[in-house]
């Protein structure tokens, strides 16, 4: 992590007015959750996404995705923000325009004090009729007896509340994001691959209508080649550095 890149970013976001956060899974690595793509502690490294987290997966098997969901959702359960985290939630009153947009389905930033997040994957902590008649259980603790358990009014299967491979985004959710993006003056990306649309394409499009990209991630993305500056470091030690006195 260079000092440099550091004042770069700081520099960059000092007097910024309206600012767009796009986040990924690595801003939660410092909390103990695992990241997709890791090559050796990633989720993906170790399971089977069309099987896990697909519909197709979830027809073939609905006991064994609703395990393995219930097992990531206790995992988040114990969780806690961390300084990356707060920094962002921290940092949002200092500007005129402050949107968090997260992939993450993990809740975290919400838990920071972060507000106007946008969920862009759903949210683990609730569950949704699967055959879509409307019903969401926002409390897993409500939640009826089951492996999955039944929808009470179609009795179709209660399956998670995230987006999985393959399926659409809410369009009113994605529409929101887009808007903040191209609105904004300054992008910040933050522990992300950048592998997976339409999020990845999000700061392509803040990007095309001018604003700063800044990444923090300590590895390279897809995004670096638009970026004003990559800060190589992790967000729980970088994000304080670069939003504490902006
Ligand atoms: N701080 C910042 N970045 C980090 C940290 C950290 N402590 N640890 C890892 N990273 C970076 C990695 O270098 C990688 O670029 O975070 C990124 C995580 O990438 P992925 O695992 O691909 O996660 P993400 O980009 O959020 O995945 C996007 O894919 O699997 C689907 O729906 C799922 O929302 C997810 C989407």
């Amino acid at each position: 992590m260079s000092g440099a890149d550091i004042e770069r970013a700081r520099q960059i976001l000092t007097g910024a007015r309206r600012v767009a956060v796009l986040t990924g899974a690595g801003v939660s690595a410092e909390s103990g959750i695992p990241t997709f793509r890791d090559a050796q502690t990633g989720l993906w490294a170790k399971f089977d996404p069309a099987q896990l987290a697909s519909s197709e997966g979830f027809r073939a098997d609905p006991p064994l995705v609703w395990r393995w969901y219930a097992a990531r959702r206790a995992r988040v359960s114990e969780a806690k923000p961390n300084a990356g985290h707060r920094a962002l939630a921290a940092a949002a009153a200092r500007f005129e325009q402050f949107t968090l947009i997260t992939q993450n389905v993990d809740g975290l930033h919400v838990r920071a004090g972060s507000r106007n997040v946008i969920e862009l994957h759903g949210n683990i902590l609730r569950s949704k009729c699967f055959a879509e008649c409307g019903v969401v259980f926002a409390d897993p603790d409500a939640l009826p007896p089951g492996e999955p358990p039944h929808c009470p009014r179609c009795k179709s299967f209660l399956r998670p509340d995230v987006v999985w491979f393959g399926e659409m985004l809410d369009p009113v959710v994605l529409e929101r994001a887009e808007r903040a993006a191209t609105d904004s003056s300054v992008m910040l990306v933050v522990g992300t691959s950048a592998l997976v649309y339409p999020a990845a394409g999000l700061p392509l499009a803040a990007r095309r209508h001018g604003a700063q990209v800044v990444i923090v991630n300590p590895d390279e993305t897809d995004l670096d080649p638009i970026a004003d500056v990559c800060v190589r470091a992790r967000a729980g030690e970088a994000l304080p550095q670069i939003l504490a006195t902006v």
